[in-house]
């Protein structure tokens, strides 16, 4: 089996690296980080250096990957960022840096793998979101918006992909310990280490799951939240709000 992972030299991308290259299967490791791209390559595994925000050049690196590998049997989407905003001096550049991180790095990761993925029997493409699009939350102005963006785009992607038979997974994790969320100022409740997070979307994908959310401690109950009347929820949500 041929994989394609996104942000693949930290956190849960690299763990999802190390965890596909355990069970034997051909892994295309996509990344910016040279260092761990040179470390993964020494393991076997095909590195290509990318940002993923750069399309020409995303174009011309998928061009001469279809030339190797001809197909690939799953993609990984996985490439993003947070940032979270300061109501008081709201940054509309932060806005558009986390939309480019989050929803165009993944568009433009669809565009070049799409062709790859047709050449498959199998085909299966996987992006990854945040629980954080579930419900408006304090200071995720720019994130929160920006994964129910990935969320909307990939329900749309998979409704669009269904009679081609190529399967589309969003996935939506709680809190992962990864250099993402280091630099958080707030408890995370139940967060997950990243290699479990990898072991329960390996599981997921397995089970061609159209959504995959964990822990279900947080998922089930952000999920009715998202039920509440927006009123009530705006006066709950203070309680999450930083002081
Ligand atoms: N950790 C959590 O609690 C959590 C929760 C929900 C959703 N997520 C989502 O899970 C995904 C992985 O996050 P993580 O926690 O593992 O974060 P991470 O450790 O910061 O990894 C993010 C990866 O994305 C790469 N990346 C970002 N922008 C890129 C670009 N323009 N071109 C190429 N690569 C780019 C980074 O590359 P560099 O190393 O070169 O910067 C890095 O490899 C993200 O989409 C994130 O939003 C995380």
């Amino acid at each position: 089996m041929k994989i394609l992972i996104t942000g693949a030299t930290s956190g849960i991308g690299l763990s999802l690296v190390k965890l596909y290259k355990s069970l034997n299967c051909e892994v295309i490791a996509v990344g910016r980080n040279p260092q761990i791209l040179s470390e993964l390559a020494q393991l076997g595994i095909d590195t290509i250096t990318l940002d993923l925000l750069d399309l020409v050049a995303c174009r011309n690196q998928f061009k001469q990957l279809e030339q190797k590998h001809s197909f690939v049997d799953l993609a990984i989407l996985n490439a993003g960022n947070c940032e979270y905003v300061d109501c008081e001096s709201f940054d509309a550049e932060l806005v558009k840096r986390v939309f480019d991180a989050n929803v165009i790095t993944l568009a433009n990761s669809i565009e070049c793998v799409l062709p790859l993925l047709r050449k498959s029997t199998q085909a299966h493409l996987v992006g990854v979101a945040s629980m954080a699009s579930y419900v408006p939350l304090s200071r995720a102005e720019a994130y929160g918006a920006s994964k129910s963006a990935v969320n909307y785009l990939l329900e749309s992607l998979a409704i669009d992909l269904l009679p081609e038979n190529i399967a589309v997974t969003v996935v939506n994790p709680g809190f992962v310990k990864t250099p993402l969320t280091a630099k958080n100022d707030f408890p995370m409740p139940f967060a997950l280490e990243a290699d479990d997070a990898a072991k329960i979307i390996h599981q997921g994908i397995v089970n061609k799951k159209n959504e995959i959310h964990f822990p279900y401690r947080l998922s089930i109950p952000m999920k009715l939240f998202a039920l509440l009347p927006r009123g009530l929820w705006r006066k709950f949500a203070q309680k999450f709000k930083k002081v």
